[in-house]
């Protein structure tokens, strides 16, 4: 390692030339100089990046890794999209900053897109807000609910589900792991099972385990001695349930068609907002605009987040009925931020919706989910540690588990596939590649794939060729 960069002659670090840094270098500063709080270290191989291209990225010596993850589903259309690059670029060039006490062309595009799109799908007038990130903008739904609900601050939410890290969206997600150093500084929700069938109770079919769920969840209502429901008052103590109609990090787990219909009818019969998460399944990854779409019923309330601006200028928000969000009781200042309907941010969002609208992503996510599937359930037949392959769009799972049974999770061997990804050096037909993977689910033990909505169908067949090599590497250490 060069020598000016040795710790603890930390400060010597300030006149390095970091063009020059070789990567060694670079992740011996990274040791001694950035937090790991902001980040997941899942993998053991810490890796940099240096260049991105389409479904790809580059590392510092040029070598070329398929991504399928795409920055956790926020970059849907595909690394430097050019047109929204281009879109970005203009705003620069114009009106990159405004305070958002004044107003700017491009937030009221925005906000009228949306909100129209969703009259047209959930037949109700309602109003769009912004915010920076997706978290953010889940705190920002959490006021809106706690406000439209006098003050109630009880949430329901999914075992497996995952709304973020700020205070609010952590007391709200299911994992234990992202509260427990910090205390309660917010009502915990209440976290109901999600019908994930793979591991569900077993000889119930799929429709048969999400009315069992259901069936759970409506118990809780049955009398006043269940613990939430006064029938005197006809009042709830909980406000609302955050639902994902699939979750994400929680591992791709698609529900069965008449689950939310089935519990949107016991969350009315209660007075119980629903409120919807689409930072992550938004945006087609599913096929549609809104994952929530696929399943029959109209939210309350809509986050959303990530994709909207293909990862570009960060932007995230939602939408609400108009009775929760108009002015009169949502007033001016209820969650204002600096950034909040930042200038870059709403420019490339107004783009890509157009985009999405003068194509048909709908049937381009379908038909290429349903051959990525297809691909999956061949490496399903041959590989045993592959306990259970799913799909919806282009949101793919594919679950991991001990060979013996295929059934008992395994995460070292899914951690085994990702850095086997890493190493850049599989061939395939003479050229060398990496893969990029993501990992999910209740035992962390789930790849969940979320390529580039531009994907073609050659790189799905170099996408599944890569998987294969992971499989059998990981298998075979
Ligand atoms: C469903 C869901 N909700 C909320 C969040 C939090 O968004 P952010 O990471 O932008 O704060 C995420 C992030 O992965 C998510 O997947």
């Amino acid at each position: 390692m060069d020598k000016s960069l040795d710790w603890p002659a930390a400060s010597r670090a300030r006149e390095v030339q970091f063009e020059n840094v070789s990567e060694s270098d670079l992740l011996a500063l990274e040791s001694a100089y950035c937090s790991h709080g902001d980040t997941v270290h899942y993998t053991s191989q810490l890796k940099i990046f240096d260049r991105c291209e389409g479904s790809f990225l580059y590392d510092t010596e040029g070598r070329e890794f398929l991504d399928l993850q795409m920055w956790y589903s926020a970059v849907n259309f595909g690394y430097r999209n050019q047109r929204l690059n281009e879109a970005a670029k203009r705003q620069l060039d114009r009106l990159p900053q405004v305070a958002s006490q004044y107003l700017h062309r491009e937030k009221i595009e925005l906000a009228t897109t949306i909100a129209r799109d969703a009259e047209a799908k959930f037949g109700k007038k309602g109003r769009v807000q912004f915010n920076v990130g997706g978290s953010q903008a889940i705190e920002d739904s959490l006021k809106l609910v706690r406000n439209f609900k006098k003050g109630k601050s009880l949430m329901f939410a999914f075992e497996g589900g995952y709304h973020g890290r700020t205070l609010g969206a952590s007391a709200i997600t299911s994992s234990y792991r992202y509260r427990r150093r910090y205390g309660h500084f917010s009502d915990r929700a209440l976290f109901v099972p999600f019908p994930y069938h793979f591991r569900g109770p077993k000889g119930m079919s799929k429709e048969e385990y999400g009315r069992n769920c259901v069936q759970q969840f409506a118990r809780l209502f049955e009398s006043e001695y269940n613990g939430v429901w006064d029938p005197k008052s006809g009042e709830a103590e909980y406000a609302a349930f955050y639902v994902e109609a699939i979750q994400g990090t929680g591992g791709y787990v698609i529900p069965p068609k008449n689950f939310f219909i089935e519990l949107k009818k016991v969350l009315d019969a209660h007075g119980i907002l629903l409120v919807v998460d689409e930072i992550q399944m938004g945006f087609y990854r599913t096929g549609k605009l809104w994952s929530i779409e696929h399943f029959g019923v109209s939210p309350d309330i809509l986050v959303f987040g990530k994709a909207i601006t293909n990862g570009l200028n960060p932007l995230a928000g939602m939408w609400a009925r108009e009775e929760l969000i108009n002015p009169e009781i949502f007033p001016p200042g209820s969650t204002h931020s600096t950034f909040s309907a930042n200038p870059m941010g709403t420019a490339v969002a107004v783009e890509a919706m157009k985009m999405v609208r003068e194509t048909d992503y709908e049937s381009m996510v379908m038909e290429k989910g349903a051959y990525f599937l297809e691909g999956l359930k061949d490496l399903q037949r041959r590989h045993k540690i592959v306990g259970d392959v799913d799909g919806l769009g282009l949101a793919l799972r594919m679950e991991v588990c001990e060979p013996d049974d295929s059934f008992t999770p395994s995460k070292a061997i899914v951690d085994r596939m990702v850095n086997e990804g890493l190493k850049g050096d599989i061939d395939i037909g003479g050229r060398r590649y990496g893969l990029v993977l993501d990992v999910g689910g209740y035992y962390k033990n789930v790849v969940t794939l979320a390529p580039s909505l531009h994907i073609s169908k050659e790189e799905i067949d170099l996408a599944l060729k890569l998987m294969d090599v992971v499989l059998e590497r990981a298998t075979r250490i």
